[in-house]
């Protein structure tokens, strides 16, 4: 691996990596049980700082059906956490107790960040609104066995653009490939990011920003709903104001094409009718079966191979991130790490531009 942990799909693995896990996960999917004992005396931790079911349940299930053990957290609350324990010294406690840690954080940056205390490997299960690349493993599965290609695909993204991690990951990881192109359904306060813009246009990916997902779905291979994330947004009422706004319903689907499939990271709230799940090209509940069979993947990939040293801390920027969700704003011996993307100065723990 590029990396010892897992922050960052695009950054941490190669494209021949996921390929190789996909290839896995799908020899997984036919021969589960010749996989039991691949992690017989490991012990993954699973500190999940924000709820979860799918990426909590399918990674402790996956360590289980590999015949390792799991120990970890699911609220805080209920930790040492709730005590004001810091970030740094839960990662380097509990990576004394275990061999991998699988991370879920409210705060972008957060799985970077942790990673940098850890001695054992870290996997980023969401960190804030930034990246979830766990998920996008989970999707380039679900691509591989209902689609049979990672290419060529005309997808659809709708909903949360701004918000919604899986959609920054899945978009970053299907650019690598030749012949895709990506339509961006979102209201105008819900766009994707600037830097997954930047990132499209700097390697001449196509893509296109509509505000209309019935005008969308003739167009389309793939649709990718997502849920609005109530969670992330500074008021009950800007909430509001975008809920319900994009709703997936058979009329809809009667204007797509009969290879179309719909994917979702799950949970849904009202963005789906459920009318819709009969649809034999609704694959989402599949994709949560997939996912166990990536993580199985991963944890394999992640704990096979020698030992790799940790690195030394970043020496800190003289400049501080000016996004106020940074993981750096709010763990504050964090150094703060900047990369030059052109004339711009971006933060390594979230990615957003920095004010100068
Ligand atoms: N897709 C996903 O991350 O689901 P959970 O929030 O239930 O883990």
């Amino acid at each position: 691996m590029k990396s010892r942990h897992l922050i960052d799909l695009s950054s941490d693995l190669s494209v021949s990596e996921w390929e190789e896990i996909t290839n896995l996960a799908c020899d997984i999917r036919k021969n589960i049980d010749s996989y039991y004992g691949a992690c017989r005396g490991k012990i993954l931790a699973t500190l999940f700082y924000e709820p979860s079911t799918r990426t909590q349940m399918s990674f402790q299930t996956a360590m289980l059906r590999l015949g390792g053990r799991i120990i970890g957290f699911d609220n805080p609350a209920n930790s040492s956490v709730a005590k004001g324990e810091n970030l740094k010294d839960t990662v380097r406690v509990v990576g004394g107790y275990s061999d991998i840690i699988v991370i879920r954080h409210p705060l972008p940056g957060s799985a970077k960040a942790a990673s940098l205390y850890s001695r054992v490997p870290v996997i980023n299960a969401g960190d804030g609104g930034h990246f979830h690349p766990t998920q996008t493993l989970t999707d380039l599965v679900t691509l591989r066995h209902e689609k049979g290609t990672f290419s060529g695909l005309c997808i659809g993204l709708c909903g949360d653009l701004k918000n919604g991690r899986t959609v920054h990951s899945l978009i970053k990881a299907l650019a690598e490939f030749p012949g895709n192109s990506f339509v961006l359904i979102s209201t105008p306060s819900l766009r994707i990011p600037a830097y997954i813009k930047d990132y499209l246009s700097s390697i001449g990916s196509p893509w296109q920003e509509i505000d209309n997902l019935a005008d969308a779905m003739p167009l389309i291979d793939v649709l990718y709903m997502t849920r609005i994330q109530r969670e992330r947004f500074a008021s009950e009422s800007e909430y509001y104001e975008q809920r319900g706004l994009f709703v997936l319903d058979e009329k809809k689907m009667s204007l797509a094409k009969k290879e179309l499939i719909v994917m979702h990271p799950l949970p849904r709230v009202d963005e789906i009718a459920v009318e819709v799940d009969d649809d034999p090209r609704a694959k989402y509940f599949e994709q949560t079966e997939y996912g166990l069979y990536a993580r199985m993947a991963l944890i394999m990939k992640m704990l096979d191979g020698q030992t790799k040293q940790s690195e030394a801390l970043p020496r800190p920027a003289d400049i501080v991130c000016s996004n106020p969700d940074c993981i750096t704003q709010h763990e504050t011996y964090v150094p703060g790490v900047f990369r030059k993307t052109g004339d711009i100065l971006v933060c390594d723990y979230c990615d957003e531009r920095a004010q100068l």
